[in-house]
């Protein structure tokens, strides 16, 4: 398993896949990676001849308060788990590779500015400029999104559908600890207390999706009901709780799907997503 750094090198050995007639997938990461990834990429290994993984700390999604210069890295381990799933290669370039004086990036309106987007008003450009980088320096046909940033995964869809990317995206299910923990990079920074109080994002969420199998089609007394669950819970802080349509992402008054239930919790200074998706 190879570690690239250069562009050039991944054109290179991306074109000599494509002249045998190989299918690729991309499965773009920001490292430290987990079994979250690795189920990302086990999948692209099934569905594709060759997979890339993009290993990138992309600077333009962090806002200045945020944690670029703390995010863990650690390449070499990631590039034994690559290996493990069967990816072909990585691709590990520096800020400089990939932003080279850079004056373009690629932003959205609506469907940015919503959930994660009103606290992070940058993080959607940066995703979308380093995402569209990423689809053209690898020109994959199938790349591979977690439903664990599900407005993440609704921004790339519409993003590859209005700028015309031949690429098909594929949606993965949440991957989480035996507890309900979703699994995250960002995890690693919760001490043992926070670790369990943490659990109050998947407990809260599935109190939500009770309600609404025993027939509860009010959003506001789920949201409310959901809020409860966190607010027991003192090292926990709410960013938001909200049910949106899993397209738009615009707010529902009444259970309808496909539904996205999303929330962001601050569990002492980490900030964690969860949710779920009703289709
Ligand atoms: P990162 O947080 O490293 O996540 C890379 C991919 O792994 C994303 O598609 C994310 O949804 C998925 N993922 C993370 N945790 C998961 C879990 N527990 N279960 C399933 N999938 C999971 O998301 C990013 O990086 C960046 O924004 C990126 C798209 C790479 C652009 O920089």
């Amino acid at each position: 398993m190879q570690i690239v750094k250069t562009i050039d090198e991944v054109r290179k050995t991306v074109k000599a896949w494509k002249k045998e007639g190989l299918t690729v997938g991309l499965v773009p990461t920001m490292g430290y990676l987990h079994e979250g990834h690795k189920s990302l990429i086990e999948r692209a290994v099934k569905e594709n001849d060759r997979v890339v993984v993009s290993d990138f700390v992309n600077p333009t999604q962090f806002g200045p308060n945020e944690d670029f210069e703390s995010y863990p890295r650690d390449i070499n381990a990631d590039a034994k788990l690559c290996e493990s799933a069967g990816a072909s290669i990585i691709f590990n370039p520096e800020a400089d590779e990939m932003y080279d004086n850079a004056l373009t990036f690629v932003d959205m309106n609506k469907i940015t500015k919503v959930l994660c987007g009103k606290t992070r008003p940058i993080h959607f450009s940066g995703v979308c400029t380093v995402v569209s980088k990423l689809f053209n320096i690898v020109q994959p046909d199938r790349a591979y999104f977690g439903q664990k940033d599900a407005q993440q995964l609704c921004v790339i869809k519409k993003m590859v559908k209005d700028l015309n990317f031949d690429i098909e995206i594929v949606g993965c299910p949440i991957i989480r600890e035996n507890d309900g923990l979703a699994k995250s990079s960002r995890n690693t920074y919760l001490n043992a207390d926070e670790r369990k109080a943490a659990l109050c994002l998947s407990r809260s969420l599935e109190i939500g999706k009770k309600m609404i199998a025993d027939g509860e089609t009010d959003v506001k007394t789920i949201i409310l009901a959901i809020k409860a669950e966190i607010g027991k819970e003192p090292l926990a802080k709410i960013d938001y709780v909200e049910m949106v349509d899993f397209n738009q992402l615009e707010t529902l008054e009444k259970v309808q799907k496909p539904l996205l239930c999303a929330m962001a919790v601050y569990i002492g200074k980490t900030r964690l997503i969860d949710n779920f998706i009703m289709e």
